[in-house]
């Protein structure tokens, strides 16, 4: 099945409405008894994707009629996981205790787990043993049915008929499916940034990278339908957005697989057609996709930005290998050098993963060979971490004190280059999009440049949502203290 917004979806989209409804009734009613409306607490961990999925539970939540508050002491506070490393899991499991504290003085109060953590059994298991003040426990593939399983933990399990996707586990409902073909993407959705918002363009990841748990939790790779998302686009830019980040976990695969295949290039060309759109961002590229036909269209377009994000992982093709990452040492340099020639001005980020099984110091100097070619802009440097399940987690591990070394050099390095790259453009005049007023220094406005550095100037908080022109005049390591020029 390759078509996805079908006529399924849609009844099952109707399907949620009817609960969004009787939630409506729910959460008025509880309100009018409190004499105080309900607040709910949405807490997302992780990637852009988390994000994104968690500004369609809020808007799920805010048309039911929930303030949302960013006090976790509230009504309803939901956690929105994420597994990529075990350290993200240790953090969930370490603030529930403080939610059970709180639900204590308020046994009203109802908890849910959502999002990658909860894709796992183990997890699950762990969290219906363990946390039985858990009130709701469901995944990423079945989202979408978050206004339903709602209304069953406020109209009580009784309610439920246990089946293999939604069952109770003591006090806790579980709703947990293995995968789904379904895209349901016209529910409510509560944007945090008026003038900018992500766009999901696919879900899921056919990989398989061996270190990685994003295909077994997110599922097999689906692409949705391009006038889909053309029309998703047009409905935000109606609404005040200005900037799209293309969402998919390796959006460079785009489309191969719908009835009707397409490229991600040929996407990015429609998208860019879009009047009232002004900048257009993605993300993430797997470099063994990334066409020619990709560099020319960024090359040639106005409205994307000068900035690709290419996790090189690592710099040795004897790891990469055992990664299954599908590209050698040569090839990535060989892209990455072709993308730097095509579009100088171009900032390259990265991931890279140190401390893989096998690795050795001699595979960490090519690592450090590519970041020293390549310079990139910016890079997030991870200690490997095993997650169980996946093939690396039967490889023999390395030793922590071997790591932690190979790390701090890899970190060292990567600091250097993108404190050199970041400094380039020292002095220069360039557009920025005005996001916020900085968190640190209100006196000062965030922005944000094409190649996606940050800049800090003095202006009027009715620039917030605009482009501007900024002189970048002070690098500060990693960003820019600027001024606004006319
Ligand atoms: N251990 C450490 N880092 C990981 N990543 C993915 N899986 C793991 C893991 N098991 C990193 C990769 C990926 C980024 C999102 O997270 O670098 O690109
Ligand atoms: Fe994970 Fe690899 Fe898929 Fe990225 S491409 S989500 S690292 S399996």
């Amino acid at each position: 099945m390759n078509s996805f917004e079908t006529r399924d979806n849609i009844e099952e989209l109707e399907r949620q409405y009817k609960y969004i409804d009787l939630l409506k009734n729910i959460v008025s009613h509880i309100s009018e008894e409190k004499n105080r409306p309900l607040t709910a607490c949405v807490e997302t961990f992780g990637c852009q994707m988390n994000a994104r999925d968690s500004e369609k539970i809020s808007g799920i939540l805010l048309s039911v009629g929930f303030v949302l508050t960013e006090d976790e002491n509230s009504d309803l506070t939901i956690y929105n996981t994420c597994s990529v490393r075990d350290n993200a899991n240790q953090k969930v499991y370490g603030r529930l205790g403080r939610l059970s504290t709180f639900k204590k003085n308020n046994p009203d109060m109802k908890i849910a787990l959502c999002g990658c953590m909860t894709q796992e059994q183990e997890v699950i298991d762990k969290l219906c043993q363990s946390y039985g003040f858990v009130d709701l426990i469901f995944g990423t593939h079945n989202l979408y049915r978050f206004a339903e399983f709602l209304y069953y933990v406020y109209v009580g399990f009784e309610n439920i008929e246990d089946s293999e996707q939604i069952y109770r586990k003591g006090k806790t409902i579980v709703s947990h499916w293995d995968s789904t073909d379904k895209i349901c993407e016209k529910l409510p959705v509560d944007r945090k940034y008026p003038y900018k918002s992500g766009v999901n363009i696919m879900f899921g990841c056919n990989n398989f990278c061996t270190y990685c748990i994003v295909p077994y939790v997110r599922g097999r790779e689906r692409s949705r339908e391009a006038d889909e998302i053309i029309a998703e686009i047009e409905k935000l830019v109606k609404d005040g957005v200005i900037e799209v980040m293309l969402l998919g976990q390796n959006v460079n695969s785009y489309g191969k697989n719908l009835e009707n295949p397409i490229s991600f290039a040929e996407l990015l060309k429609r998208i860019e057609k879009i009047e009232g759109l002004e900048r257009i961002r993605f993300m993430t590229s797997h470099p063994k996709d990334l066409s020619d036909e990709l560099i020319e269209t960024i090359k040639n377009s106005n409205k994307i930005c000068h900035h690709i994000h290419l996790p090189l992982q690592s710099g040795s093709s004897k790891i990469l290998k055992s990664m299954n990452r599908v590209y050698d040492k040569e090839k990535y340099l060989e892209l990455a050098l072709k993308i730097r020639r095509e579009i100088p001005d171009i900032s390259i980020t990265t991931d890279i993963i140190v401390g893989f099984p096998g690795e050795t110091k001699e595979d960490v100097d090519d690592t450090l060979d590519v970041i020293k070619q390549v310079e990139f802009d910016n890079a997030f440097t991870f200690i490997y971490s095993v997650r169980t399940g996946t093939p690396a987690a039967k490889m023999e591990q390395l030793d922590e004190d071997f790591v932690k070394e190979q790390f701090d050099r890899v970190l060292n390095l990567v600091q250097e280059t993108a404190r050199k790259r970041v400094s380039l453009i020292e002095g220069q005049v360039l557009p920025a999009l005005v996001e916020e007023v900085n968190k640190q220094n209100e006196s000062l406005l965030t922005g944000r440049l094409s190649n996606n550095t940050i800049v800090h100037f003095k202006g009027s908080e009715d620039l917030i949502g605009k482009i501007v022109n900024v002189k970048c005049q002070e690098c500060k390591g990693f960003y820019y203290i600027g001024e606004v020029v006319d």
